[in-house]
């Protein structure tokens, strides 16, 4: 190993071993990091116009946790759950997940790795309207290569573990809105993701339907010991969550 590999090493693994311990100081025991942000910047350029929308983050995200992200309207809670899971690029910083630096994965080796090991629980990602629950849940089985009967199968077991496998047949317009978060939650989590990311999951819903959905992250956090990384400006979601990291403008400003 050559010498410059060597420190190079020897630096990864202190940064391990500091989040680790940064972890253990924010309260959540020695847990191996699923996640690790270092000094992330982004900036959005529209003509003459900047938004420095990430300001030298730091954040570290420990297996199984289940942390809440809140702060106001603009300070980049949505950019930041794209950039830490690899959907949108970064100027400055570092991003390692499980153990690996989005930066020393290709395009497609990043969205390879998003199919197989993470789940996302977006307004962006929308339900397609003309097709079944359970086609659209199987969705992202079928595109990394899943066969149909498999996919299918897999497909409705995750609608029953949200409660829906009576209305499997039924298109989007046929649900209530709370059935229709449960099933885009069903799709998040048809592939078995180690890591789901939400972003106001609860957004939409009535006080019933978010119990449900809250309910059920809960549970496959607790018994499954998914990592969830939730943001909200709901405090019922905020109260279930082991941690709440505050943003202001661009930067982390509390963790509780
Ligand atoms: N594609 C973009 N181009 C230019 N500016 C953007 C873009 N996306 C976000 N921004 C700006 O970056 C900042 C952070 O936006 P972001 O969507 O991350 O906020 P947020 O914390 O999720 O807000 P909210 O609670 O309203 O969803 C905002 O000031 C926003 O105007
Ligand atoms: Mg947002």
């Amino acid at each position: 190993m050559s010498q410059t590999t060597a420190q190079e090493t020897t630096a990864s693994r202190e940064r391990v071993a500091e989040a680790s311990r940064s972890n253990v100081r924010e309260g959540k025991g020695a847990s191996t990091p699923i996640v690790v942000a270092e000094n992330i910047h982004k900036t959005f350029r529209s003509g003459e116009i900047e938004v420095h929308a990430l300001r030298g983050l730091d954040l570290t995200i420990g297996t199984g946790e289940m942390v809440a992200i809140m702060g106001p309207s603009g300070c980049g809670k949505t950019t930041l759950l794209n950039t830490l899971s690899g959907l949108d690029s970064f100027d400055d910083g570092e991003v390692t997940i499980e153990g690996t630096s989005l930066a020393d994965m290709n395009d497609r080796r990043r969205t390879e790795y998003r199919a197989r090991r993470m789940g996302f629980v977006f307004q962006s990602f929308n339900l397609l309207p003309v097709i079944s629950a359970v086609e659209n849940v199987e969705m992202p089985l079928l595109v990394s290569g899943v066969r149909p009967a498999e996919a299918r199968r897999r497909s409705l077991a995750s609608l029953d573990s949200v409660g829906l496998a009576d209305r499997a047949s039924h298109r989007p317009m046929q649900l209530s809105g709370g059935q229709i978060q449960r099933v885009t939650i069903a799709r998040a989590l048809v592939n078995n993701p180690a890591l789901v990311w939400a972003d106001e999951p609860t957004g939409n819903l009535d006080v019933g339907s978010s119990t449900d959905v809250l309910g059920l992250m809960q549970r496959l956090n607790r018994e499954q010991g998914r990592t969830f990384v939730i943001v909200t400006h709901d405090p019922q979601v905020a109260a279930l969550c082991e941690r709440i990291v505050q943003m202001e403008d661009g930067e982390i400003v509390a963790h509780e």
